[in-house]
């Protein structure tokens, strides 16, 4: 028996998109993570007395209408909660998108490298993927000329990443918008990834989340799991007009937010811009620290400021690949972001998250030994 023939085509070579944060492979060793961008302080303190009260509700099945979630996140977030659906993480919402907008053979436009999983659900639902790609001459900013170029109508969706992950560089909101308008003049849906948005100083200048009911073309992504440190409870939203949401909503996997994040996440948005504030404040200074240490020109090693809060470093001149200087760096107990699975170049570099001052310390140790390993 072929078990192939059950399998769609598109599946039978899928490669599985790679992620940082894989502690769970080191869990029995000593090891500090920044592979993971997510906010440095961690979780609000709260949650660690609101898990243990509300714990006993998870006898019951989750409210599949994610109604007192919704409406708390509408309210913080200053959208209708008809243009909301929420999601286990941004990750599953962009498999919604898949669902529902994309079909075998569909086009999709993606700027690369950025995040695995756009490509990844597009390919799950057989789409072919364009690419448009970022590079150092214009220091990863996006080539919105060339974009316009490639958005022909074959083009279905586009999606970007704004800040991009892994080059940690924020596109100016003009931009986003005057691409949006284009877009919708031309029937393509544009997915703009905000996740790592709240991590830029003065974010609301960049963001697009108020426009988003506007549009008829334009989804707005956001993850609490980023924001407020809590990748293992897994949460994130998208905002869209209200007709979208109707049909995104449809489509969705009943019970898809589990009954403690439904419960803990309307309360720990009561503490919410305070622990932004807070991480912003963190991610500022220690950037400037780690930027004046690590790329003035000491070391034969190259980032330029970043926009985010986490730093994507030329390593070529160590003579060592994104891989290996992951494993070196993971023998001085620091889990840093091997970046081949991004593509093209990036296999000559690496990134890391920017944390609080003392896990900081150990990783500038960490890399002071390694460069003086490499070139004395
Ligand atoms: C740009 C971007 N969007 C979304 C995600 C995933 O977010 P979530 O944990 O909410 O699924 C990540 C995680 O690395 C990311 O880098």
């Amino acid at each position: 028996m072929n078990l192939k023939h059950w399998i769609k085509n598109q599946i039978i070579n899928l490669p599985r998109p790679k992620h940082g944060g894989d502690i769970w492979k080191y869990k029995n060793k000593h090891i500090e993570d920044f592979s993971s961008n997510i906010n440095p302080l961690g979780y609000p303190k709260v949650l660690e007395e609101l898990i243990p009260r509300i714990i006993h509700y998870v006898k019951f099945y989750p409210d599949d209408t994610n109604k007192l979630l919704k409406e708390a996140l509408a309210e913080k977030f200053n959208v209708p909660e008809k243009c909301l659906v929420v999601g286990s993480g941004v990750t599953e919402i962009l498999r919604l998108i898949s669902d529902v907008f994309i079909s075998f053979g569909d086009y999709v436009l993606i700027p690369t490298p950025t995040f695995e999983e756009y490509s990844f659900c597009c390919l799950i639902s057989g789409a072919i993927i364009k690419t448009v790609k970022l590079d150092n001459k214009s220091n990863f900013h996006l080539n919105f000329d060339l974009i316009y170029e490639k958005l022909n109508n074959k083009i279905k969706a586009i999606f970007i990443c704004n800040p991009n992950n892994p080059t940690s560089v924020v596109e100016e909101k003009r931009r986003i918008i005057e691409l949006a308008d284009e877009c919708q003049r031309k029937n393509i849906l544009l997915i703009l990834d905000e996740s790592l948005i709240e991590f830029v100083v003065n974010y609301s200048d960049y963001s697009c989340i108020n426009e988003a009911e506007t549009y008829e073309n334009l989804i707005i992504l956001r993850s609490l799991t980023k924001t407020l440190g809590i990748p293992g409870l897994r949460i994130g939203f998208l905002v869209t007009n209200k007709q979208l949401c109707k049909y995104l909503e449809r489509a969705r996997v009943s019970w898809n937010v589990n009954v403690i994040a439904q419960l803990v996440i309307p309360k720990l948005l009561e503490f919410y811009d305070k622990h932004i504030q807070d991480a912003i404040k963190v991610i500022t200074s220690e950037k400037k620290r780690i930027y004046d240490i690590l790329f003035r020109g000491k070391y034969p090693i190259y980032s330029s400021y970043p926009d985010a809060n986490f730093f994507f470093v030329n390593i070529e001149k160590l003579g060592m690949t994104s891989k290996q200087f992951k494993e070196t760096m993971l023998k001085k107990g620091i889990l840093v972001r091997d970046c081949t699975s991004f593509g093209d170049y990036c296999y000559n570099y690496t990134r890391f998250a920017i944390k609080t001052h003392d896990k900081n310390t150990l990783l500038l140790n960490a890399m002071n030994e390694l460069i003086k390993e490499r070139v004395g």
